[in-house]
C-alpha cells in the first residue's frame, strides 16, 4: 500500500524539493503553503494541494481533513514550512518578530503535529531544523530561538508518545527566499542549492521510514 506523507511549504525551496522526490519515490504527497495557486490534486502530478496559512489553526484542520478524505491516514509529517525575519541584533529587534518566528516555527509546527497524532498510526515526524539551534549566531536570535524550542518539543514527545517516532533534520544552509530574508547579502556560491540540501534529507526520512 502507497505510504502517505504530508509535507508543509511544498510551495517553495527545500519543501518544493522534498515534495518532487517523494512522489518520485511512488508517495501519496498531501503539501500546503499560502502561495498554491489551486486547491485539489493535481492531474498530471497527484499531488494534493491545499491553499492553506499556518497561522490559522482553522487552515490546517483543513489540511488534514483533505489528506484523510483522499488518501487516509498519513504515514510521515515533515515540517518544513518556517519563517524567519531580517537578521537583527536583540536589543535592537522587534517583540513581533519574536512573535512571528515562534507563531509559525513553534505554534502552527505544534497543532500540526498534534493534529497527525491523532490520525496517524505509529507515525513519523521530521522537523527540519537549523544549526543556529546549536550555536547561537549574532543577528539571528529570533528565528535561532524558536528552532530549538521546536526541537524541544520533538524530543519530548518521543518520551509522552512512544507509539510514534519523532526526528529533527538539519538541513544545512541554502540559497533560498527565506535565507535571503534573513540575510540579503549573503553570497549564494557559499550556500547548496535546496534541491541538493533534500536529496539528502530524503534519504534520512526514507531510511527511518521504513518501519513506518
Ligand atoms: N534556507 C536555509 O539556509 C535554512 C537553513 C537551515 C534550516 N532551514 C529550514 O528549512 C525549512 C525550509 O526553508 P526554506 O529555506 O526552503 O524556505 P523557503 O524557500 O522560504 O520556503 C518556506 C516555505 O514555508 C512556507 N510557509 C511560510 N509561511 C507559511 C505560512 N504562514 N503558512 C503556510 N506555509 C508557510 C512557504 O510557503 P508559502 O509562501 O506558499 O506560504 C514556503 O513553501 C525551514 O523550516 C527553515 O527554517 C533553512
Amino acid at each position: 500500500m502507497e505510504k502517505v506523507v504530508i509535507i508543509s511549504g511544498g510551495t517553495k525551496g527545500l519543501g518544493k524539493s522534498l515534495v518532487r522526490l517523494f512522489k518520485k519515490g511512488g508517495w501519496l504527497v498531501s503539501s500546503f503553503g499560502r502561495s498554491v495557486s489551486r486547491n485539489g490534486i493535481e492531474s498530471d502530478t497527484g499531488i494534493l494541494w491545499t491553499k492553506a496559512d499556518m497561522r490559522f489553526e482553522s487552515d490546517i484542520d483543513i489540511v488534514i481533513k483533505r489528506t484523510m478524505e483522499e488518501f487516509g491516514p498519513p504515514n510521515v509529517l515533515i515540517l518544513n514550512a518556517g519563517t524567519i525575519s531580517p537578521c537583527k541584533e536583540i536589543v535592537d529587534d522587534s517583540i513581533l518578530n519574536l512573535r512571528k518566528n515562534f507563531e509559525i516555527n513553534v505554534f502552527a509546527n505544534t497543532y500540526l503535529t498534534q493534529l497527525f497524532l491523532a490520525n496517524s498510526k505509529n507515525g513519523l515526524v521530521v522537523h527540519i531544523t537549523s544549526d543556529v539551534s546549536k550555536t547561537p549566531a549574532l543577528g539571528w536570535s529570533f528565528y535561532g530561538s524558536s528552532k530549538p524550542a521546536m526541537d524541544y518539543i520533538i524530543r519530548a514527545l518521543t518520551v509522552e508518545v512512544p507509539d510514534s517516532r519523532f526526528l529533527s533534520i538539519d538541513p544545512g544552509d541554502m540559497a533560498t527566499e527565506m535565507h535571503f530574508i534573513a540575510d540579503p547579502t549573503a553570497d549564494s556560491d557559499e550556500l547548496q542549492s535546496p534541491e541538493k540540501a533534500a536529496e539528502s534529507v530524503f534519504q534520512k526520512i526514507i531510511s527511518e521510514a521504513g518501519a513506518v
